[in-house]
């Protein structure tokens, strides 16, 4: 797990873009995972400027998001599908299509969430997975007790993701949908390479279990510690329950530039 602490989410989104503008230009064809929410807004900001620019084009990349709420109308802001359109989809050359997510209104969930899973497969899986971290150390919506093996499937939301989630709803908790279809532990596993976005103070708690608690189901990205090719993006709060954030500014400040991330 390489963990860079940088100064602000400005810095955090041009490490994290100039990896996906990398790997677009090896690949054209890359797979990418999205995540919704705060953390990834840093990064599509500078996706949409280069590609803006014609440095980057994802016109022939796809996508597969991580979740979606269950129940929300198709036209509701929140819904996910709705969400990433909005911040990243609609302001780059994505192919109509392209970017797949979980369907929170099918009538058959687990037949939705067995061809969604089908569906990345087919793709050739994830190259790179963009990931936030919920407060109580969620990825996707992978809530504490989540199996660690899980794949796409329904999860309830715990009352804190709701909490957290509902300055998107007007500050009204009762407006939070209470379920979600989210892809698995073991399917974000499965992506080549994970880059997790954390901010701010309120990560801290759950940065410092992701990076330095032992591996468990309570703090479901824990996972992560896994996974052979990962790298967490901090700022200084969120890395300021971090035992060795000494070691790993070291370290990072002696990798050469040119290796990226
Ligand atoms: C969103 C998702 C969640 C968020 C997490 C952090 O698609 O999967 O795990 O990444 O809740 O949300 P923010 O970034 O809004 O703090």
């Amino acid at each position: 797990m390489e963990i860079v602490i940088l100064p602000d989410n400005d810095a955090i989104g041009g490490l994290a873009a100039d990896a996906i503008a990398n790997l677009l230009q090896r690949k054209p064809t890359a797979v990418l995972g999205l995540a919704t929410g705060s953390s990834p807004l840093a990064i599509y900001d500078q996706l949409a400027a280069r590609c803006a620019d014609g440095a980057v084009s994802f016109a022939r990349a796809t996508g597969f998001t991580l979740d979606e709420y269950v129940g929300l109308p198709a036209d509701h802001p929140e819904s996910y599908r709705n969400v990433i359109d909005k911040d990243f989809v609609s302001r780059v050359d994505f192919a109509p299509g392209a970017v797949q997510g979980p369907d929170g209104l099918a009538d058959d969930i687990p037949a939705s969430c067995a061809a969604y899973e089908a569906a990345i497969a087919a793709a050739g899986g994830v190259d790179l997975q963009i990931l936030g971290i919920g407060t109580d150390g969620h990825i996707g919506f992978n809530e504490p007790g989540s199996s660690l093996a899980s794949r796409t499937r329904i999860k309830t939301l715990t009352r804190q993701t709701r909490i957290d989630n509902a300055r998107f709803f007007g500050g009204d908790l009762e407006a939070v949908p209470t379920h979600c279809l989210t892809q698995g532990l073991a399917t974000i596993m499965s992506a080549r390479h994970v880059v997790l976005v954390a901010t701010g103070p309120g990560k801290a708690e759950a940065v410092h279990h992701l990076v330095e608690g032992p591996v468990s189901a309570l703090w479901p990205a824990t996972i992560l510690q896994h996974h052979p090719h990962v790298t967490v993006l901090l700022d200084s709060a969120a890395a300021s329950r971090l035992q060795l954030a000494d070691y790993y500014r070291e370290t990072f400040r002696a990798k050469p530039a040119w290796q990226g991330i």
